[in-house]
C-alpha cells in the first residue's frame, strides 16, 4: 500500500514524496491524496511498460535484462519474461564469435577466493568484478575442464576483499604475496604456467592502479607490476592512453563493478515523469584544501576546483557527504561529473550511463572500458582538467546544442548492458561478454604474429 508522507512545499522534497509513494507502508492519509497517488501510480506503470516493451523491440534478439526484471510485480511480468527468454541468444550458440576460444579455470584452494566471500561486501563493492567475472566464467560455455584445449587459463584470486578496519577501504598489502603464492601453487601442480611463463594466464586486478596493487600512483609506479605477472593478461579497471608502468602488460580494460540489483531497483523507483531536475550533479570526496601527499594532490585538485568554483552556482548540485540514495540523484540529473580521484577511472561513469545521466569525464588521458565497442564520444562529454573552471559554459552549450542526441545514444540498452556484470551468468553483450570478445581479438592478433 501507498502512503503519503507529509512534506514541506520545498521542490526537492516533492521528489522524495513521489519516491516514498511507491515504497512505504501504513500511516495516515487523506482521500484527496489517494486520487493523486492512484493517478501517478497508473501513469508510472504505463510509462514503465511502454519503455520496457519498446526495449524488447529495439534490442531485437538481445535480451535487455533491465526489462525482464525491473518490472513491478504484476501479471504481464511473466509474459515479458517468457518473451525475454525466447529472445535471448544463448551464449553457446555464439562460441564461434569468440573463435571457439576455451578457458580453463584453476580450482584454487578456497583461501584464494571463496573464503573471502564470508564478508558480504566482497562481492558487491566497486572492485567486485574479480568475483563477478569468475562466477560468470564458471557457468559459461567458454569454460573447459580440459586444459589441453584451453587457449587461456583463468586464475581466480580475490584480491580486493581484505577491507581495512580503520577506513573500510580494501587494503592491498597482502595482494602480492597472495598472488605469488597462487602462482606458486599452480606452477608446481600443473605444467601450464611453466609452458608459457604465464603469458596465456588471466588475472583480474580491479582496484585503483591495476596490476601495480597500490592506491597511490607514485607508490604504484615505484613498485610496478610483480615480476611473475608481467607476461600475463590482466583484466583491469585502470587504463590510460599513454605509456604507464601499471599497464605495461597485456591488458583488457574492464568496467568497475556496479551492482545490477541496485541499478534495477533505482530504475524501478524512477519518477513518473522521468524529469531530470538537477542540471549538474556530483557527490563525493572534494577536499577543500587538498594536501600535498608526496608531491600529489588528490584528484590533481580538479575536485577542489569544482567545489570552489561551482558550489554556490544554482545549476550545480554538489555534495561532499556520503549518501546511500545517491543513485536516485544520478537519475534526477542531466549531467553527472566523473572527475578523477586518485586514479582516473570511477564507478560514477558506469552508474551515470546505466541511469541515463550524461557522464562528464574529467580525467586527462583516461582509457575507457571496451572503447572498441562503446562509442564513448557519442554518449559522454569529455572536459580537459585544465578547462574545469569553464564547466558551466561548456555544459550550457551542450544543453543548447546536442544534449538530446547524446541522451538518446546513452539510453540505448546496448551501451548500458556492456558496462554491467549480470550476476552469475554471461549474457550476450554484458560486461563479461565484452571482456571475452576483447580477449578473443587479443588471441587472433597473437595467432597472426
Ligand atoms: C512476445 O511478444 C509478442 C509481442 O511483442 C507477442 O505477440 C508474443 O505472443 C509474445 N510471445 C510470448 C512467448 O510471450
Ligand atoms: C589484510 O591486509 C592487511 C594489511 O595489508 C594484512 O596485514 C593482513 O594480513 C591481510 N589479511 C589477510 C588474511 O591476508
Ligand atoms: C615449473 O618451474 C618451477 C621453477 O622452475 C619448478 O619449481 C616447478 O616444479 C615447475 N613445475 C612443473 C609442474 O614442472
Ligand atoms: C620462460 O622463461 C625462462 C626463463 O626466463 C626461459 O628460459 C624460457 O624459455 C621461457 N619459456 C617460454 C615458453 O617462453
Ligand atoms: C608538493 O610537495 C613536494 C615534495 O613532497 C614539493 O616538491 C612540491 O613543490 C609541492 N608542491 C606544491 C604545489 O606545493
Ligand atoms: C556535442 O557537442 C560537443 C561540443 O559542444 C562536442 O564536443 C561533442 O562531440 C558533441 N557530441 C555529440 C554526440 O554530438
Amino acid at each position: 500500500m501507498v502512503e503519503f508522507k507529509k512534506t514541506s512545499s520545498n521542490k526537492k522534497k516533492g521528489y522524495y514524496v513521489k519516491m516514498k509513494l511507491l515504497h512505504s507502508h501504513g500511516g495516515g492519509r487523506s482521500t484527496n491524496n489517494y486520487y493523486t497517488i492512484f493517478f501517478k501510480w497508473v501513469l508510472w506503470i504505463s510509462l514503465f511498460l511502454y519503455f520496457s516493451t519498446s526495449y524488447f523491440i529495439t534490442s531485437s534478439n538481445n535480451k535487455d535484462y533491465y526489462s525482464s526484471s525491473s518490472l513491478p510485480n504484476f501479471k504481464s511480468r511473466t509474459l515479458l519474461e517468457t518473451n525475454a527468454t525466447v529472445l535471448l541468444n544463448p551464449i553457446n550458440k555464439n562460441t564461434a564469435l569468440f573463435n571457439n576460444m576455451k578457458i580453463y579455470i584453476y580450482d584454487l584452494p578456497t583461501k584464494y577466493n571463496i573464503d573471502w566471500l564470508s564478508n558480504k561486501r566482497c562481492s558487491n563493492h566497486l572492485f567486485a568484478s574479480e568475483v563477478a567475472i569468475h562466477r560468470a566464467l564458471m557457468k559459461s560455455e567458454v569454460r573447459t575442464h580440459n586444459p589441453l584445449e584451453a587457449k587461456f587459463f583463468f586464475v581466480p584470486v580475490y584480491l580486493s576483499c581484505n577491507f581495512s578496519t580503520v577506513n573500510g577501504f580494501p587494503s592491498m598489502g597482502h595482494a602480492r604475496p597472495l598472488l605469488a603464492s597462487a602462482v606458486q601453487f599452480i606452477s608446481s601442480t600443473l605444467p601450464y604456467w611453466n609452458q608459457s611463463n604465464g603469458s596465456d594466464h588471466i588475472f583480474v586486478a580491479s582496484h585503483d592502479f591495476g596490476a601495480c596493487f597500490h592506491s597511490v600512483e607514485e607508490l604504484a609506479i615505484a613498485d610496478g607490476i610483480p615480476e611473475f605477472m608481467k607476461k600475463s593478461i590482466i583484466l583491469q579497471t585502470f587504463g590510460v592512453n599513454f605509456r604507464h608502468v601499471c599497464q605495461a602488460e597485456n591488458n583488457v580494460i574492464i568496467p568497475p563493478y556496479v551492482s545490477p540489483i541496485s541499478i534495477k531497483s533505482t530504475l524501478q523507483q524512477a519518477p513518473a515523469n522521468g524529469r531530470r531536475d538537477i542540471f549538474v550533479f556530483f557527490r563525493g570526496k572534494m577536499e577543500v584544501h587538498p594536501k600535498n601527499i608526496s608531491g600529489q594532490f588528490y584528484s590533481r585538485r580538479v575536485r577542489s576546483t569544482i567545489w570552489h568554483k561551482f558550489s554556490r552556482n544554482r545549476k550545480f548540485y554538489l555534495k561532499r557527504e556520503r549518501f546511500d540514495g545517491y543513485q536516485k540523484e544520478i537519475q534526477r540529473s542531466v549531467f553527472c561529473l566523473c572527475p578523477l580521484g586518485w586514479a582516473p577511472w570511477s564507478p560514477r561513469i558506469v552508474e551515470s550511463v546505466a541511469l541515463g545521466c550524461v557522464p562528464v569525464i574529467i580525467a586527462d588521458g583516461i582509457r575507457l572500458p571496451f572503447s572498441e565497442k562503446i562509442q564513448w564520444s557519442k554518449i559522454s562529454i569529455t572536459v580537459a582538467e585544465k578547462d574545469v573552471t569553464k564547466l558551466g559554459k561548456i555544459l550550457k552549450h551542450v544543453a543548447s546544442t546536442n544534449l538530446t542526441t547524446i541522451q538518446k545514444n546513452l539510453w540505448d540498452p546496448v551501451n548500458r548492458r556492456s558496462l554491467l556484470y549480470v550476476k552469475d551468468e554471461i549474457q550476450q553483450g554484458d560486461a563479461t561478454w565484452q571482456m571475452l570478445s576483447s580477449l578473443s581479438h587479443h588471441h587472433e592478433e597473437k595467432l597472426r604474429m
